[in-house]
């Protein structure tokens, strides 16, 4: 399979589940898992915040932020291509009764000006503002990265306005890779903040969250309600921290593939556009005259490749530690013979 679908697909290397045969184990649920404690010990520092947490998935590191922010009846605002919008089984709503302010963002990004005007005053009528996500990098609108002073400026925006701050950073040492910019900037004037060890990274599972100590607590409660909480977790750790060390810098082949695959695709007869390609996720558009996304996908298939459908038109592709340039190739062809 040449697998473009996303880079969750990866398989953890051999060192990497090396790396977790000699590890020292404890209980995490009890706070003595030493690989755990050093893993959320190191997020926290790269995110510059005091305290973090090990849970299985990103998901609920999102779910257990905006439960932790908000209570129900609450509004949060994010972009209308937001993963917790389209990726969540509606768990914003059903974990924690919150209603969602989509607003539509130029490239999933949002201004200082669109937030204020999303604000509601206070009022009894109105549900009350309070939760601003952002996604860094902007997973549907192309792995494209937030400009640092944007973010930080919404950030703050939002802060002054009252409302807490949460940063999905599922593909946020994308970002820090592709630009040189620390994650802990881009971090900067968020409440929460989380990185993906399944993704880029090549592990099998995993997600940090981290915040202030009291935000960490109250996650802790709610991982232990939700059944998140685990034990001999370091089996798990010990392959994020291998990936901490080995597989951050290697981000930069991931863009530089998905540079190239974009740069090629803008060729094709069968794409219309492809979205700039900032990091490892290229978006193309289908011409007028080719079959439609779900059409092409499944004759991609047909020839063992795998893609994304995103859209009517649209197709996600991918690049991660499991492609490489002969993977690229193959996609390329396969795609060169519909039109
Ligand atoms: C932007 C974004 N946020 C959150 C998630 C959820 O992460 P997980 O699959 O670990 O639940 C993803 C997964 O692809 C994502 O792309």
């Amino acid at each position: 399979m040449h697998d473009f679908y996303s880079d969750t697909q990866t398989r953890p290397t051999r060192a990497m589940r090396e790396a977790a045969l000699d590890a020292p184990l404890g209980d995490e649920r009890h706070d003595s898992d030493p690989p755990t404690l050093e893993l959320c010990a190191r997020v926290a520092d790269m995110l510059g915040m005091e305290a973090a947490l090990f849970l299985p998935s990103g998901t609920m590191c999102n779910e257990i932020a905006i439960a932790v922010h908000t209570r129900p009846g609450d509004e949060v605002i994010c972009t209308r291509e937001s993963h917790i919008i389209f990726a969540e089984s509606g768990g914003p709503a059903a974990l924690s009764g919150v209603m969602m302010y989509p607003i539509d963002g130029a490239r999933g990004m949002l201004t200082p000006d669109q937030l204020g005007a999303a604000i509601r005053p206070r009022s009894a009528h109105a549900p009350r503002s309070r939760l601003l996500v952002a996604e860094q990098t902007a997973n549907l609108a192309g792995g494209a990265i937030w400009p640092l002073d944007q973010l930080n400026a919404v950030a703050i925006a939002a802060q002054e306005a009252g409302l807490a701050t949460h940063l999905d950073g599922a593909r946020l040492l994308n970002a820090q890779v592709a630009s040189g910019i620390p994650a802990a900037e881009y971090a900067r004037g968020f409440d929460s903040a989380w990185i993906a060890f399944t993704k880029g990274l090549g592990c099998p599972v995993g997600a940090v969250l981290a915040g202030s100590h009291d935000f960490i607590a109250d996650a802790w409660l709610l991982k232990r309600r939700w059944g998140g909480a685990m034990r001999q977790t370091g089996v798990l750790t010990a392959m994020c921290l291998y990936a901490l060390d080995n597989h951050v810098e290697r981000l930069s082949e991931d863009h530089a593939l998905a540079q190239s695959i974009g740069a090629r695709l803008t060729a094709l007869p069968a794409i219309k556009t492809v979205l700039p390609v900032e990091t490892n996720i290229v978006i193309a558009d289908l011409a007028d005259h080719a079959p439609d996304a779900r059409a092409t996908a499944r004759r991609l298939r047909e020839k063992n490749v795998t893609v994304t459908v995103v859209g009517a038109r649209r197709l996600r592709i991918v690049t991660h530690l499991d492609v490489g340039p002969d993977d690229a190739d193959v996609l390329v062809s396969a795609l060169n013979v519909i039109d």
